[in-house]
């Protein structure tokens, strides 16, 4: 494992455990949609948005199980905002984390499902009175927080603007408010979540991760878009091609390849820069970063 493995893995394996926990196990009643949730949510994804969540927890001194409920619930939104762009009204695509996707297995009506109680499952597991000793007021904020990233402000508002945004040619700037709701709102969320698991108050450092994470969250959109071009099926377990043959604004059409590269690079600079008083304690965000950019999955 090099250095970045033994800090990514550890967290990866914390989510899996903490998702496994959480999610209504199959054998329960209604089994089909349980299969179906546990289908998604437990593929082998990156885990970016809940190791992204106990990562700034981590830096912040918070312990892992405290950001157990955060991790989740940004996980389950994800893998429900998943399971519906992929569907046939969406991005229409079969594969997914290296498997059919969700309505390829169990049908359209029971992914649509799936993605429905996962959302709900996320804002379960937050708000649940039993789940760690954050205080009420600061689930009550993690809920607020978490909801407006999720919501037509956040991922699915940028979801309906990529959806009309084809065919059309956007501004650099129209596709950066893109990229910026579709995926940067639940990236955010997911370090702001960290942030209030732990019950500090720094306004400072809140704004400060606010900007690495809005930094992250565009530039992870915009390596997306690379490795829908340059990356291959096997290794970015979905189809590679996606975009071009739906006709989808991304930094490469807009940009070029060269540029879009260049960009991604500038955000990862810009993200570690905000990171500097955290010092030391802020490594793995720094290093989440960088993975962010050099990514081929
Ligand atoms: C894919 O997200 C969808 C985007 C928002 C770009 P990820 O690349 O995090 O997917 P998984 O979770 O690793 O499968
Ligand atoms: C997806 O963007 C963003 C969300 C799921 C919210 P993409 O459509 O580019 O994601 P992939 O490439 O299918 O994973
Ligand atoms: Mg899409
Ligand atoms: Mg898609
Ligand atoms: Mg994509």
């Amino acid at each position: 494992m090099n250095t970045l493995q033994r800090r990514l893995v550890p967290l990866q394996e914390q989510a899996n455990t903490a998702l496994d926990r959480f999610l209504p196990a199959e054998e329960k009643a209604p089994t089909r949609l349980h299969q179906a949730m546990r289908y998604a949510a437990m593929a082998p994804g990156k885990r970016i948005r809940p190791v992204l969540a106990y990562a700034t927890g981590e830096a912040l001194g918070v312990q892992l199980a405290t950001l157990d409920p955060a991790a989740v619930a940004v996980e389950c939104i994800h893998a429900y905002s998943l399971i519906h762009d992929d569907l046939p009204a969406m991005d229409d695509d079969e594969l997914r984390r290296g498997r059919p996707t969700c309505h390829r297995q169990f049908g359209e009506a029971t992914a649509i499902l799936a993605g429905d109680a996962l959302q709900a499952l996320a804002f379960e597991v937050l708000s649940s009175k039993a789940s760690n000793g954050v205080s009420n007021e600061r689930r009550l904020t993690m809920t607020n927080t978490l909801a407006h990233a999720s919501g037509s402000l956040g991922m699915a508002g940028g979801q309906a603007l990529d959806l009309a945004a084809v065919g059309n040619n956007l501004t650099l700037g129209e596709l950066e408010n893109v990229h910026k709701h579709k995926t940067g709102a639940l990236i955010q969320a997911s370090v702001m979540l960290g942030y209030l698991s732990g019950n500090g108050h720094d306004d400072d450092l809140a704004e400060r991760l606010k900007r690495y994470a809005t930094c992250v969250g565009l530039a992870f959109q915009v390596q997306d878009d690379i490795l829908d071009v340059e990356g291959d099926t096997e290794t970015i377990g979905k189809p590679q091609g996606s975009d071009a043959g739906l006709d989808k604004p991304t930094y490469p059409h807009l940009l070029g390849m060269d540029n879009a590269k260049a960009t991604a690079n500038r955000l990862c600079e810009e993200a570690i820069a905000c990171l500097e008083p955290l010092g030391s304690s802020a490594e793995t965000l720094a290093m989440i970063a960088d993975y962010i950019v050099k990514r081929d999955r």
